[in-house]
């Protein structure tokens, strides 16, 4: 089972991932996460992403693919994964299908979280006041937005070209939501 979530900024992907990694056996693979670990850790990369994703601006399409491939050549994935946060414009869209098509794998479904921005706002003010992420403030917030809808909003419409998409309400409790999810597969 390999599957896209998608999503704006706050919508639950990474919640919704950690939960259905286990339902169903399969790896999450956040490039949000690997990015941030890559931050973290202090390497190259990171130290280039760092401003950008402080900024809520998507770091180069040539950085996040290397990332991805290296993850996707690793050998937990075989049974399949989860991707949360890529493919974020459609020249990534793009870039994995031509991975996948190299690797002889194909994407099964993309699932979409539909949630409201004022929604939005509130979930990643609470989450700067619990955990201080440095892309959480409310300006950062409303331009992740903002890139959202610009960039990402139309691999929502390249997926339901492909006869893959769902739509699901993202608003709710975790459990609702990830049954609808489910039931959606
Ligand atoms: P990334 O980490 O992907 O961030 P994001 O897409 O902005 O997503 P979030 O992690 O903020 O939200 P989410 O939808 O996962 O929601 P979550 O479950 O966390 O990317 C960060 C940055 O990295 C980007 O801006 C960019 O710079 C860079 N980047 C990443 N991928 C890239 C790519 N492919 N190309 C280029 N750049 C890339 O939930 C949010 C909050 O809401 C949590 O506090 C949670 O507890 C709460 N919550 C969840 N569900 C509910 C619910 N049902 N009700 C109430 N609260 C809820």
């Amino acid at each position: 089972m390999r599957l896209v979530l998608l999503g704006p900024p706050g919508s639950g992907k990474g919640t919704q991932a950690a939960l259905l990694k286990d339902r169903l056996n399969v790896v999450h693979i956040s490039t949000g996460d690997l990015l941030r670990a890559a931050v973290a850790a202090g390497t190259e990369l990171g130290k280039i992403a760092k401003a950008t994703m402080d900024a809520g601006e998507l770091v180069s399409d040539d950085l996040v693919l290397q990332l991805l491939e290296d993850r996707l050549g690793q050998p937990d994935v075989a049974n399949g994964y989860i991707l949360d946060g890529y493919p974020r414009n459609l020249a990534q869209a793009k870039a994995l299908d031509a991975l996948l098509s190299r690797l002889e794998q194909n994407i099964d479904q993309a699932l979409a979280l539909i949630v409201d921005e004022e929604q939005i706002v509130a979930r990643l003010a609470q989450r700067a006041s619990e955990q201080g992420r440095t892309d959480d403030s409310e300006s950062v917030v409303r331009h992740r937005l903002h890139v959202y809808a610009e960039q990402t909003a139309p691999v929502v419409d390249y997926y339901e070209a492909k006869g893959l998409l769902a739509r699901i309400d993202g608003v709710g409790s975790i459990e609702e939501i990830n049954q609808r999810l489910m039931d959606a597969m």
